[in-house]
């Protein structure tokens, strides 16, 4: 078992890291509580019924699977069943999936009651070595990803690194964008071990030194004023890729390795990135250019006064943000 603990303005929570914690969820929540449980549906069933089992008192919140149910409209179904059902203040969110998941539930805490408390409980890679940590929660508008959303960490983060063997092999590789990212712009013996071994070996091993890096810029840069934004690196052309083929075509770290690639400046780094990339059967380029996503990267433009941060990496694991404007 290997446990972090994040340090957070409003809080300090933990993230327990563990093989089948899912069996002994009794540990971490109380069964006379009522939980709240929100989940999409695709997770497969028995995990449902494992966190059930432990909070017998659950009201249970499916919602259709996928990028597009982080929407105005789910977000106001969840919170009038919520009210319906009339789930009072000291209860508890789980979310239970992907990042989708607890971006969605994670949102609809922040703001329930003016607040509750909600648990992750990830299942994807990408989850739970990225977006169930950190307090980041948003849902999208059609102007744009995450763009109405808040800081808001959980209590705490139970990982289960054995419910990625029910992950599909895309979905899979989804997760190794944001872990390959993790060794560019931070680490590079990590970058080094996905190149050249087999992450599903070590896989509880991979997951905590991702977190480990994610919890540094955190905590450093809670609320994403400056360095937290190295953990952009990719995501602005990525996220703009994204928004421009309607989240139809690249999953969302599909969309960020070709994003990495295509803001990296020098010739030799983004080859050894190609080359990783490859390995995880990430696509690393698209037929839209740069003119197609000039109004979706200009939109993120907005959002900071007209300038665009641009993460580079110079030499791997290590980088550099530059304020500047990208000439489009
Ligand atoms: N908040 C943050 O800091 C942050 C960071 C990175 C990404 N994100 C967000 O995360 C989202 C993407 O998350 P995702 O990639 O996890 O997608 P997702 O939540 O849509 O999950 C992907 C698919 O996997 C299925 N699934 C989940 N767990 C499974 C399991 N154990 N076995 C089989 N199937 C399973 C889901 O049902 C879904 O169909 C995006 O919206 C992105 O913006 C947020």
């Amino acid at each position: 078992m290997k446990s972090l603990e994040i340090q957070s303005k409003t809080r300090v929570y933990k993230v327990e890291i563990e093989n089948n914690i899912l069996d002994h969820l009794d540990k971490y929540l109380n069964p006379s509580f009522r939980y709240v449980i929100i989940s999409d549906d695709h997770i497969p069933i028995k995990y449902i019924e494992k966190v059930q089992k432990a909070c017998p008192n659950n009201l249970l919140i499916l919602f259709p699977e996928g990028e597009k149910s982080k929407s105005i409209e789910q977000f106001s179904r969840i919170t009038e069943l919520m009210l319906e059902k009339n789930i009072k203040k000291d209860s508890t969110i789980i979310a239970l999936g992907g990042g989708v998941t607890g971006d969605l539930a994670g949102f609809v805490a922040s703001v329930y009651l003016r607040g509750i408390d909600y648990i992750q409980i990830p299942t994807t890679l990408l989850s739970q070595i990225d977006s169930s940590v950190g307090g980041k929660v948003a849902i999208n508008s059609s102007q744009g990803k995450n763009v109405i959303g808040s800081f808001y960490p959980p209590r705490l983060v139970l990982i289960d690194p054995k419910t990625l063997d029910t992950l599909s092999p895309r979905q899979f590789s989804n997760g190794m964008a944001e872990m390959i990212k993790y060794g560019m712009i931070a680490d590079k013996s990590l970058f080094d071990k996905i190149k050249n071994e087999n992450v599903k070996d070590h896989l509880d091993h991979y997951i905590f030194r991702s977190l480990e890096i994610k919890k540094d810029f955190v905590e450093k840069d809670e609320f994403d004023n400056g360095l937290r934004q190295s953990l952009n690196f990719g995501h602005t052309f990525g996220h703009a890729i994204e928004s421009y083929y309607h989240y139809d075509k690249y999953l969302h770290g599909e969309a960020i390795a070709i994003g990495m690639v295509m803001v990296l400046s020098k010739p030799e780094i983004r080859k050894e990135l190609i080359e990783v990339l490859k390995k995880y059967y990430l696509p690393t380029e698209d037929s839209a250019k740069i003119s197609d996503l000039k109004e979706y990267v200009n939109r993120d433009k907005k959002n900071r006064n007209e300038l665009l941060n641009i993460v580079d990496v110079l030499e791997i694991g290590s980088c550099v943000i530059t304020k500047s404007q990208f000439q489009l």
